[in-house]
């Protein structure tokens, strides 16, 4: 996508000098996410250990990114040292580093498996080809996902009397949460881009407000007419009939269609439920995990820091970014930073194979 006319994905690889081997030493280049809206700061990572905070710290976040980023911290490992002990240690290093968002588990896993199989001497090359495969595959699939997802609203588009084509979303699950497209904001994209009349509601997303910050940063980046609302608001906007569509992300699928994603997404999937509003997740196929049913039992749902909700932060007036304390210091908090949708709330799942019911999810990967 572009920022002010220029090509940029979320993450990409830097060559820099020549090792005395004559392999390019590469590091890695991301856009640091903690900084927007306000500032755009590009970050150059050199070792696994800093690709490893900036997931922690949300430097980079959205499943399929922290996925395409771990696959990246494999590469930055590998460059450090070959060895089949470094490599398990730096998988298990990252594995730790969010839980939730299974793309990171089955990134680590894939670059586990191509390296395994070649001797040391090879590995360095083959991490950063696999690497960049991940992110260029990430792309496809999300451009895929927006094309199913245009098909949908299209057909809802031509129902709908009403001129503008109101979608509420949540979170970021933008290209900013991807290598370059998004999942649940492509296909408001690619609508939006076919000259509909598409207006998004985004949800600010407490505590860290990924859609007060990034997703109305993307969409204002990319002309897409849309306003930030608390997130209270959509259940009293679905009542008065002013969503048409709800779309979200997702950090993990089970096989059974359990949709986690950002905490807050089970309330607005409850309210499009009692108010017949369709609601859809939009999932890449690394977003699935297979191996589990029961997303309410079978999901670890990642605790952050309760500072997150104690404190805001924001642009103050002479140009500096603060954070402010928002909760009396004698209160105790909690940071739930997922939570789990049953499938029986969604109405579909867009995935780059096209959009299904979550009964039918499995039937459509066979
Ligand atoms: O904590 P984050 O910002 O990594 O959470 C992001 C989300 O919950 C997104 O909705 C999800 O990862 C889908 S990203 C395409």
């Amino acid at each position: 996508m572009k920022i002010d006319e220029k090509v940029y994905r979320t993450i990409w690889p830097i060559a820099g000098a020549v090792s005395p081997k004559n392999d390019a030493v590469f590091s890695v280049g991301i856009i640091d996410q903690t900084m927007l809206p306000h500032r755009l700061e590009i970050k150059e990572l050199g070792k696994l250990d800093e690709m490893i905070i900036a997931i922690k710290t949300m430097q980079v976040r959205g499943a399929p990114l922290i996925g395409a980023s771990a696959a990246y911290g494999m590469a930055l490992a590998v460059q450090e040292n070959a060895s089949d002990s470094h490599i398990e240690k730096s998988a298990k290093a990252l594995l730790q580093s969010r839980p939730t968002a299974v793309n990171l588990r089955w990134a680590v896993k894939r670059m586990q498996s191509i390296l395994a199989k070649l001797p040391p001497q090879i590995r360095n090359h083959a991490a950063w080809r696999e690497a960049a495969l991940i992110c260029d595959e990430d792309v496809q699939i999300n451009h895929a996902i927006g094309q199913h997802g245009l098909s949908l609203i299209q057909a809802a588009y031509t129902q709908n009397t009403k001129k503008t084509f109101n979608i509420l979303t949540h979170c970021n699950a933008g290209w900013l949460a991807t290598v370059d497209w998004g999942t649940a904001l492509a296909p408001i994209y690619a609508a939006h881009d076919a000259g509909m009349n598409i207006h998004v509601w985004v949800d600010e997303t407490r505590p860290r407000n990924q859609g007060a910050s990034l997703t109305a940063w993307e969409l204002g980046k990319h002309g897409v007419p849309h306003t930030v609302i608390s997130d209270n608001a959509g259940g009293h906007l679905m009542q008065h009939g002013q969503v048409d569509m709800v779309i979200v992300g997702a950090d993990r699928v089970t096989s059974t269609g359990d949709v986690c994603n950002k905490i807050g997404t089970y309330l607005k999937a409850l309210a499009a439920f009692d108010n017949q509003v369709p609601f859809y997740a939009a999932v890449p196929s690394p977003s699935i995990d297979w191996a589990i049913k029961d997303g309410l039992n079978d999901i670890e749902i990642e605790i952050r820091d309760a500072n997150e909700v104690n404190y805001m932060t924001g642009l103050a007036s002479d140009g500096t970014i603060h954070s402010v304390r928002v909760t009396p210091t004698h209160s105790h908090s909690l940071n739930p930073a997922f939570d789990v949708t049953p499938a029986r709330l969604v109405t579909g799942i867009i995935t780059e194979r096209g959009v299904t019911t979550p009964e039918k999810l499995k039937q459509l990967f066979e």
